[in-house]
């Protein structure tokens, strides 16, 4: 295999690849080197939200393309400041920073809140609270964030001034935020790399809450879930919150690079000229591909999303194999009672590739599966599982 070869000799060896070259794929399915067809569970982890080529997708892309496919943020594109106003017109955010990633997301929010606070409380204002088995990206003030000490022993010392409070204990967190001078809240909704927990209604609106009264950022990392992942465009609209910023990537692009900081209205004028930036942020190709994603997220997609995630939970729950299923949407973890790695093991060996999420198995779907596809798949899942 020479493909394999070359690049366990070139690529840094970051990633434990499995024994697979994908070359191709339509829709949820994908194909080998060797012609074996997959089902495609796991999106690249939740982020071909539309497929693998899809037409409307690569017609967007394409389009913009053989028009300008990069220029720098010196000058105006439509795509940017369109896709800008489809965020905040569907979120009633107000305002939207672009970078390339779920982590560069993620420092811009943290950027926004450090400044926020500092110019309205003083410079000692600067630590976040995030949540304990959180993951919010792999940059050093993004891992700082991220709540898994394992994570951290490589690469002491990270950006300093975060706090990780335990999930669902409102009142550990609050206790924690008065302690302390705290700028920011950041959490997931669906913790996601941390085993797909979703938080508690409770906790979310009581620290909601209690981030108002104290003047202190609300954050949500919707990287992993957003764009349609959890059943809304956005999960917070499920918890019945307003967050101040709103971090996102993954999915959004439909298979390009982009990321994004939603700014709520308290925060959007926080950052001036110069204070922060990033070259392909706002990439006219990326934009004009996110603009597609998000003109196919609409109340029916949703409603798919909904019904498929109610199916495939009613199908694994009490199943052979199976301790527990979690998440929200297209975004579930099932607890299994042989190992993990096993049932993923099997699974792709029968032609279907999902993902592991700590000692769980994680599946994230397109959004728009075909349910047939999906109904051979959760076989194969629940046969793996069983054996
Ligand atoms: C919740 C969350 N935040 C941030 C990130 C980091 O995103 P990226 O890998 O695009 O930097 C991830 C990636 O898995 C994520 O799930």
């Amino acid at each position: 295999m020479i493909i394999k070869e070359l690049d366990e000799a070139f690529v840094a060896h970051t990633y434990k690849r499995f024994p697979v070259e994908i070359v191709s794929g339509k829709g949820s399915l994908l194909y080998d080197a060797a012609g074996k067809e997959y089902i495609d569970m796991g999106s690249g982890i939740a982020v071909s939200s539309l497929g693998i080529a899809d037409e409307g997708w690569i017609q967007a892309v394409t389009a913009q393309l053989s028009l300008v496919q990069h220029t720098s943020n010196l000058y105006y594109t439509e795509p940017c400041a369109a896709l800008a106003a489809e965020l905040c017109r569907r979120t009633g955010l107000a305002k939207v920073f672009f970078g390339n990633s779920g982590a560069e997301a993620n420092e811009c929010a943290i950027k926004v809140a450090r400044k926020y606070a500092q110019d309205k409380k003083g410079a000692d204002y600067y630590n976040i609270i995030t949540l304990e088995n959180s993951f919010h990206g792999r940059t050093l003030t993004t891992l700082a964030a991220t709540g898994q000490a394992h994570y951290h022993e490589l690469f002491q010392p990270l950006t300093g001034g975060f706090l990780h409070a335990p999930a669902n204990d409102a009142d550990a967190l609050i206790a924690l935020a008065r302690e302390n001078k705290v700028a920011a809240i950041m959490m997931e909704p669906v913790q996601g790399e941390g085993g797909v927990y979703p938080l508690s209604a409770e906790f979310v609106t009581r620290v909601a809450a209690f981030a108002k009264e104290n003047d202190i950022l609300l954050i949500f990392d919707e990287v992993q879930t957003g764009n349609g992942r959890t059943g809304s465009l956005y999960a917070y609209m499920q918890y019945g919150v307003t967050p101040d910023i709103v971090t996102t990537a993954k999915g959004l692009g439909g298979g390009l690079p982009i990321g994004a900081c939603l700014l709520g209205e308290k925060v959007e004028g926080v950052l001036g000229y110069g204070d922060h930036g990033s070259t392909f942020g706002g990439n006219p190709v990326c934009a004009a591909g996110a603009l597609h994603v998000l003109s196919r997220i609409d109340e029916e997609l949703l409603a798919e999303v909904r019904e498929k995630s109610a199916y495939i939970v009613k199908e694994l729950t009490g199943a052979p194999g199976v301790i527990s299923v979690s998440g929200m949407g297209l975004m579930l973890g099932i607890e299994t009672e042989k190992p993990a790695a096993d049932v993923v093991a099997l699974c792709m060996a029968e032609g279907v590739l999902a993902l592991t999420a700590k000692h769980k198995v994680r599946l994230l779907p397109a959004l728009n599966i075909p349910m047939d596809v999906l109904e051979k798949a959760v076989s194969i899942i629940k046969s793996a599982l069983a054996e």
